[in-house]
């Protein structure tokens, strides 16, 4: 994983690798590893190439991605900056937390990224549409 500036809120945790000579085993646990209650897991994969998802930031809900497998670029945007991170490790999550529009692209092969999340699904939670996302976020600094 590269490791630029990222926004507030973002951040890169590595995990405890439990590994021996049959190979590797990581454990994600609320308070230890993943900064807030898990209350929904969910995972994306079988990405067709070229395609990008994400597009989107959210309200309230608070997140940590980590590749399980294969690695994709997320673009995180605080709304005054943009940084682009490559995620590409079993062993290292990446934190998302609200009000940070991101993106997912250049999924590799195979990619399976795991995401964790502090509520239940939620579409009123998201903001879809980039211009309204800046409008809040400038509407928040004003
Ligand atoms: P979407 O938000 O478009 O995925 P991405 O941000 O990765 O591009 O979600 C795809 C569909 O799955 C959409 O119809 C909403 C639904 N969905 C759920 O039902 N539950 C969930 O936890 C998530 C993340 C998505």
């Amino acid at each position: 994983m590269t490791l630029p500036t990222l926004p507030a809120g973002c951040r890169i945790i590595d995990f405890a690798l439990r590994g021996d000579e049959r190979g590797s085993l990581i454990a994600l646990e609320t308070g230890k590893d993943v900064p807030f209650d898990i209350r929904r897991t969910y995972y994306i994969f079988g990405t067709l190439e070229g395609v990008s998802r994400g597009f989107h930031a959210h309200h309230r809900l608070q997140q940590m991605v980590v590749a399980v497998s294969g690695s994709c670029d997320i673009l995180l945007d605080d709304g005054k900056e943009q940084v682009t991170v490559t995620l590409d490790r079993p062993d290292q999550g990446l934190t998302l937390p609200p009000m940070v529009w991101h993106e997912m692209h250049d999924f590799s092969p195979g990619c399976v990224l795991l995401v964790l999340a502090d509520d239940l699904y939620d579409e009123a939670d998201y903001i879809r549409n980039h211009d309204d996302f800046m409008a809040l976020v400038e509407g928040a600094a004003a």
